[in-house]
């Protein structure tokens, strides 16, 4: 179309839409790494008539340390399904935790594989971790050559309940979480629910507050198999735990899937729920309150300002705390009484996104609703009582 407006100004408008679609391979299974399990093999069906396909893989260094047959039992299981399976061509060891997202170093490493294996975009990066190797050495795959496939094999429970769903990679700079990154769809995410066994107690509960998340945000139901079975998986017992692993992760993937903005361009991020505290106390703590732990507490927090604002009732309220202590998950952190600092995230949080303010909070287990503005006196209140 073309506009005539001004003499001399004529502007030709080629607007368009650019419509996109995405294999989001996801299974959950057991021993995945036994010969006879075909799981694995299949997520590399896709493009097996390709030759030469290679393969890098990134393990997190806490899983390896507690796992040290993993990457032997890898290779036998891919020399197994050769040739339906990609060559492994060298295994990395790079630090867990959200030392891995501290800067660019875990991304760089991944981009330097990438060209020193000679890594296309038919061929692949494994990621073996929790949701911080996972984000580190996506955005590497992301980069690369504008991104390479990834197969993410998550390790956590908040890695498989939450992290690895989700078409986001990433590392923190300037102290603030997730600073650089990028939006990119896995190739195939294959959970594993016996990995999970090598995990230290703390890290096991603190996956769940991302499950609790979600249930408070989408279904009741879940909630409260949460709230029934909350001390059977506290003592991680896996046939009250993975089911509630599995429900969650369904539920970020419906959200992804067909919640119609798997890449964050509207101002709303309802998967947000009670994170935008968490991550400036993330911060806060230089990292020593872990994203699962710092989840659980800003759920409290803006559980307690719903409370407060009347939205959310007494009942509610003291059912939403129950579950989360039951969990074995934190109830209170001392730097919470700097609610000057906390309320500095908001400001963050708003700017990562962009556009107008956009919180969510609860008027009910299961009711979600979005808020501009926050009563500064009232959060202070909150986050005194957590203190
Ligand atoms: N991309 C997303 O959509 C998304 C979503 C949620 C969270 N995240 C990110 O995920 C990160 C948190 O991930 P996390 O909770 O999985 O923790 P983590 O990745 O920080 O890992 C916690 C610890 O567990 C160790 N570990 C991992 N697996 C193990 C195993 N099986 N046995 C023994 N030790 C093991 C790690 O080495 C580390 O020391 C945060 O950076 C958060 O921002 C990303
Ligand atoms: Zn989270």
């Amino acid at each position: 179309m073309d506009r005539d407006e001004t003499p001399g100004l004529r502007t030709s408008v080629l607007d368009s839409t650019v419509a996109l679609s995405f294999a989001h391979r996801v299974r959950f299974t057991r021993r995945s790494l036994d010969p006879a399990n075909p799981a694995l093999r299949e997520v590399f069906a896709h493009d097996a008539a390709v030759r030469d396909r290679r393969a890098v893989v990134v393990l997190d260094g806490g899983f390896a340390a507690a796992n040290p047959a993993f990457d032997t039992q890898l290779r036998a299981y891919a020399a197994a399904h050769a040739p339906s399976m990609p060559a492994l061509v060298e295994t990395v060891v790079v630090p867990g935790g959200e030392a891995a997202k501290h800067d660019t170093r875990v991304a760089d490493l991944v981009v330097e594989l990438v060209e020193r294996h000679r890594i296309d975009r038919k061929s692949f990066v494994i990621a073996v971790g929790g949701g911080a190797v996972l984000d580190a050495a996506g955005y590497g795959a992301a980069i690369a050559h504008r991104g390479v496939r990834l197969v993410r094999l998550p390790t956590t429970t908040l890695a498989q309940d939450d992290a690895a769903m989700g078409v986001k990679n990433g590392v923190n700079r300037f102290g603030k979480k997730n600073f650089v990154g990028a939006f990119a769809v896995p190739h195939a995410v294959l959970c594993d629910e016996l990995l999970l066994a090598t995990l230290p107690d703390a890290v096991f509960r603190a996956g769940f507050s991302e499950a609790v998340k979600i249930a408070l945000l989408k279904d009741p139901a879940l909630f409260a198999a949460i709230e029934r079975d909350a001390a059977r998986i506290a003592a991680r017992e896996l046939d009250a735990a993975s089911p509630v692993i599995r429900a969650s992760a369904h539920l970020h993937l419906r959200h992804i899937v067909d919640g119609g903005d798997p890449f964050e361009a509207n101002e709303a991020r309802p998967l947000d729920f009670g994170h935008w505290a968490a991550h400036r106390l993330e911060s806060m703590s230089a990292h020593a309150v872990s994203h699962g732990d710092a989840v659980a507490l800003g759920l409290l927090l803006d559980c307690r300002y719903s409370n407060l604002k009347g939205w959310l009732s007494d009942a509610d309220h003291a059912r939403i705390r129950a579950a989360i202590s039951g969990l074995g998950l934190p109830m209170r952190h001392p730097l919470l009484a700097d609610a000057g600092a906390l309320l500095r995230g908001l400001e963050e949080f708003r700017e990562h996104l962009g556009g107008r303010l956009t919180i969510t909070m609860l008027r009910g287990i299961g009711q979600g609703f979005e808020v501009h503005e926050l009563d500064a006196e009232l959060v202070r209140r909150a986050a005194a009582e957590l203190a």
